[in-house]
């Protein structure tokens, strides 16, 4: 039988994992798991490129990885543990950043959204996030990495880093694809439907967190910004509506079309009230598991060593090949 092809992927424990990161990434992570062989990780190096709170931190991340079990990743397709546990990330990360350039890195259009709004006080990390990120999926000598449509151009970046090192010194890294989910790939902050959800963040009220009440989601949902029309159809001039249709159609795999045509006649208040009952009754059982994988933090803790064992014996025969290949003495 031929070896699974390898995927990977991480979301970051920034705050508490919103509905957009398990619309977008964990429920489809849940679907590819049994044809690939998976590396799941919460990235706690790539969080700290803005402040934290450290007691948040820990918590965000056990949530995480919490969660990415309730949600049904099984252990026996996928590898789930801490970045920051597999100290070859950060190792890699290091050699890549001296295969990058100011210029690539300065161009991609994340640092300069956050540059832009920062200025001069914005941490070195953030600008050599990329190169963290191609360390992240290269060490695993990975085929397929499922992100949202915001992160493509660090998978470019990757494949530029991976394409340049091969040239250089031969076969180092396998060149990875990246797998942008249809549906779901895109939900949008409530207040600021131009924003995505987990990225922006803007005010409490735009997010749904995974840790949020039902009374919580019915608010958020109640109060989303929409437009000043009353008809509910699905186009980009209705980015409000458009996103209550994308949510509901993520969780019950109806088309946008279908959920349009059930709503003739009706006002934006159904649609809201809908949506939220809809993504209540989706997490609910999602959250009850959750918090019985928080409340056996010995179990936990024992999954993800394993986890994290399992992928430093993996990301370490790709950091030897780098390490000689580039001219390191073997220790
Ligand atoms: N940068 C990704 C995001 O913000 C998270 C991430 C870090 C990631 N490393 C990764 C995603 C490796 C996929 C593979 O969404």
């Amino acid at each position: 039988m031929a070896a699974k092809k390898i995927m990977v992927s991480g979301v970051q424990p920034t705050h508490k994992l919103t509905l957009g990161n398990y619309l977008g990434a964990i429920k489809n992570w849940v679907k590819l798991q049994n044809e690939y062989e998976c590396y799941f990780f919460s990235v706690d190096l790539h969080a700290i490129t803005s402040r934290q709170d450290p007691k948040e931190l820990g918590e965000n991340t056990l949530f995480a990885l919490a969660t990415y079990l309730a949600a049904g990743i099984d252990l026996e397709h996928a590898t789930i543990f801490v970045q920051s546990h597999v100290r070859q990330h950060a190792e890699l990360a290091w050699v890549l950043n001296c295969f990058c350039y100011m210029g690539e890195l300065g161009r991609m259009t994340q640092f300069k959204d956050k540059s832009s709004r920062v200025g001069e006080t914005i941490p070195v990390g953030l600008f050599t996030y990329p190169a963290l990120m191609a360390s992240d999926i290269l060490l695993y000598q990975t085929e397929l990495v499922p992100v949202g449509a915001d992160q493509k151009q660090h998978l470019e970046l990757t494949r530029d880093i991976a394409i340049r090192m091969n040239n250089l010194y031969g076969p180092l890294f396998k060149v990875p694809e990246p797998y942008i989910p249809k549906v779901g790939a895109r939900i949008m902050d409530l207040q600021s439907p131009e924003n995505k959800m987990s990225k922006s963040v803007s005010t409490e009220m735009g997010a749904v967190f995974l840790s949020d009440s039902a009374k919580e989601i019915e608010k958020k949902f109640k109060r989303a910004v929409t437009d000043s029309g009353t008809e509910i159809s699905y186009s980009d001039e209705k980015a409000g509506i458009k996103n209550l249709i994308d949510i509901q159609s993520a969780i019950t795999g109806k088309t946008a079309e279908e959920i349009v045509a059930s709503y003739q006649g009706k006002l934006y208040g159904h649609l809201k009230v809908d949506t939220a009952n809809i993504v209540i009754q989706e997490l609910k059982p999602l959250q009850e598991r959750t918090q019985q994988f928080l409340s056996d933090k010995g179990e936990l803790q024992r999954i993800l060593r394993l986890g994290a064992d399992k992928a430093a014996a993996k990301a370490e025969a790709t950091l030897k090949n780098v390490y000689r290949a580039i001219g390191f003495v073997p220790y």
